[in-house]
């Protein structure tokens, strides 16, 4: 038995978790900095810094109190280490080293995007390869076809916004607050989706954009203020969702995968579930699902990649950074 302490601070979660062997939980902690930017309206890199570098202690012993074990019974320590905030990355980084000096341990320097596609073993560990994976959270929007572990390929990513990104500017653009995708989520199911046809861009085309979408509801609530907020935040969300959906079975079929699965935080997003659900059923393949709580940024998904990374790598040097554009391949 491999257990493993997994730390996540690439944004605005500072997260710890003990993950056995990259699939059983035995604790995960997760401590959001949603508060502190919601009067910013967006995440501050220099005030998430300073914030994981308050939490991270609290958090990390927290995760090894709850896991009911201590340092020394650890088999390594994890850190996501890019791609993310390069303050921020640095916290997580210098406390899994530290940690990982102090009883000398293995250190595993984690990407923040494999981690994504790894939250779907822990709760999954038998899905059948090749993966058609959706990553979509508020800095990415990618396909990716999972071979195997460690061998992916991007097919399509976002040309301009992440579809996250999209969901927090509209959502403030709509007065709805920080984050923006679960209250667009919210809102949207007492609207009609079919209420404004907005654009769906790139037909055709493996690759994302959103820009252009944002742009057309800030115009139509210019040109229309009466229509109902809730019809334009569902209108809004079933043209982000009906662009991922497309792209992600289209990806499918290009690499013969009998599975259609998710990662990252808009992956929490109810529309985009029940939609991949249906399109998965509609062409015959199976849906991988990860709960909420997987979706977005954990230290579980960082703690199950290293076992993986462990195994066919060995411990990442104790002189390698953190990356903020740290690349999926
Ligand atoms: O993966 P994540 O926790 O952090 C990043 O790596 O970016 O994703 C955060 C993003 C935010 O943009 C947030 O608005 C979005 O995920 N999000 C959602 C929902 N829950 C979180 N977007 C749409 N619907 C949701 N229910
Ligand atoms: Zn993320």
């Amino acid at each position: 038995m491999t257990l493993i302490l997994g730390i996540e601070t690439s944004c605005d979660e500072t997260a710890a978790a003990v993950v056995e062997d990259g699939r059983t939980v035995w604790s995960s902690v997760v401590s959001s900095q949603v508060d502190l930017h919601a009067r910013f309206g967006g995440v501050v890199p220099e005030v998430a810094s300073r914030a994981h570098v308050e939490l991270i202690t609290p958090v990390v012993a927290e995760a090894l109190v709850e896991a009911g074990i201590e340092l020394r019974d650890l088999d390594a320590v994890a850190a996501c280490h890019g791609p993310g905030l390069a303050g921020a990355l640095l916290v997580g980084v210098a406390a899994a080293k530290g940690l990982a000096l102090a009883a000398d341990l293995p250190y595993v320097g984690v990407n923040h995007l494999e981690a994504h596609l790894h939250a779907a073993w822990l709760e999954d560990p038998d899905l059948p390869l090749p993966l058609a994976v959706l990553i979509v959270s508020g800095g990415h929007t990618m396909t990716v076809v999972m071979e195997d572990h460690g061998r992916y390929r991007v097919v399509g990513q976002t040309v301009d916004d992440a579809a996250g990104e999209a969901f927090d500017k509209v959502a403030r653009h709509l007065g709805l607050g920080y984050p923006g995708g679960p209250a667009i989520d919210r809102l949207a199911r007492e609207g009609d989706p079919t209420a404004v046809r907005f654009p769906r861009a790139m037909p055709g085309d493996a690759d994302f954009s959103f820009a252009g979408l944002k742009t057309a509801v800030v115009n139509h609530t210019r040109r229309e203020p009466d229509t109902a907020l809730a019809d334009v935040a569902a209108s809004f969300q079933e043209a982000v969702v009906d662009q991922l959906v497309v792209k992600l079975v289209a990806t499918a079929d290009e690499a013969g995968a009998p599975v259609l699965a998710l990662g990252g935080g808009v992956a929490a997003n109810s529309r985009l579930r029940a939609k991949v659900a249906e399109a998965a059923s509609a062409t015959g393949r199976s849906v991988f699902l990860p709960p909420p709580s997987l979706c977005t940024d954990n230290g579980a998904m960082i703690a199950a990649t290293a076992w993986w990374r462990l195994r066919a790598d060995g411990p990442t040097p104790l002189d390698a950074g953190a990356d903020p554009n740290l690349k999926l391949t």
